[in-house]
């Protein structure tokens, strides 16, 4: 069933709380739904906004926005070893995970507690603590806006990498997510060589999913800010891939410098949360933005901010590690 919203207010649908508006804001369930709108009423453009907790608007949006509102998580299939779930896209993110931890489905646990709705996760390939959702999705199924079917994309064809997938590239503005299928694994498999992560869990007792997931959920609770409190969009900066050379050139000169594996030859990752505190940034204020004072990856409205002011600060930011590092950190969130 389709509900819709003119010129809506959206700043209780976006975590970094500005205050934009919508010409239009359709919420759906079905590929039925999407295909009545997009026969009946094409939209010029359009634009999916899920939980909100992924993009910054700088300016209204004058097209029409479509919010997934399918809640059902169903299992498709199940053998002795694992467990098949069909999530629909409007599915809180971590319900899902309480859900597969509630049965014993490994698979999600390091992905506790990550703001955002299920038909976000393919999309930026969500990740935390080691792990990241492409290790678990089989597929997705979408909606294509020039054929109006359904279709199903199998896990191969999702081109997934680091924060990234077919739906940024290729995809891009052709198709809506529906639904996500995940196998999940009825044999433990933890995976706490991130961080804190296993020193955490054994504090807790030892290896067991709901450690996992209540260690994972505590650690985040004291590095990132609550969007409900202050106004965020988790990282908003991406760790930047670079060629060996550069890395190899500034550990000569910063030997603290963290670097991990890129999967891709020749390349590492670096972090960018380690680059922007090293350039003084962090905890910095300007105006009604600033860098988190316990994360620096997280740019956050200290109450009534635009989105102009909070990418022009963002700007700030990258600049400041340009000129430190020569390194550019690129935006993980969408800016519209
Ligand atoms: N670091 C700093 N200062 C900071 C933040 C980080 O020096 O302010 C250093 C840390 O000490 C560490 C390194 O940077 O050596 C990496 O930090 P951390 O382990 O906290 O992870 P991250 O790279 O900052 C990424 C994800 C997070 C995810 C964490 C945990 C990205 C862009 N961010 O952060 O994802 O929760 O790993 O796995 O990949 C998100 O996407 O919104 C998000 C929060």
């Amino acid at each position: 069933m389709i509900r819709e919203f003119h010129n809506i207010d959206l700043s209780d649908r976006n975590s970094f709380h500005v205050r934009q508006q919508a010409a239009r804001l359709v919420e759906f369930e079905t590929a039925d739904d999407l295909a009545e709108l997009f026969r009946n009423d094409p939209p010029q453009r359009w634009f999916v906004l899920s939980g909100g907790n992924n993009i910054l608007f700088t300016q209204d949006f004058d097209g029409v926005l479509l919010t997934p509102r399918a809640m059902h998580i169903d299992v498709v299939s199940e053998t002795s070893d694992a467990v098949v779930v069909r999530a629909g896209a409007g599915v809180e993110w971590d319900d899902l995970v309480a859900w597969a931890v509630e049965r014993e489905l490994w698979g999600l646990e390091n992905l506790s507690l990550i703001p955002g709705k299920v038909g976000a996760a393919p999309v930026q390939n969500i990740g935390a603590y080691g792990a990241e959702a492409k290790d678990a999705i089989e597929s997705v199924e979408m909606f294509c806006v020039n054929t109006l079917n359904r279709l199903i994309l199998s896990k191969e064809h999702c081109a997934f990498g680091y924060r990234d997938s077919v739906f940024k590239h290729a995809l891009r503005g052709k198709v809506v997510i529906l639904a996500v299928t995940l196998r999940l694994s009825r044999h433990p498999q933890p995976a706490l060589d991130y961080g804190d992560l296993r020193r955490e869990v054994e504090a807790r007792g030892g290896v067991t999913l709901h450690n996992i997931r209540e260690a994972v959920c505590a650690i985040r609770r004291s590095k990132l800010p609550d969007p409900a409190v202050l106004g965020n969009a988790g990282s908003f900066f991406k760790n930047p891939i670079v060629g060996r050379a550069v890395a190899e050139r500034l550990l000569a000169r910063y030997p603290q410098l963290p670097v991990y594996p890129a999967g891709a030859e020749g390349r590492v990752k670096l972090a960018a949360g380690w680059l922007i505190e090293q350039s003084g940034m962090k905890g910095r204020v300007e105006g009604r933005v600033g860098v988190h004072e316990r994360q620096a990856l997280v740019l956050v409205n200290h109450g009534g901010a635009t989105g102009g002011e909070v990418l022009a600060f963002a700007r700030k930011v990258q600049a400041a590690v340009y000129d430190r590092f020569g390194v550019e950190i690129d935006a993980e969130v969408n800016i519209l």
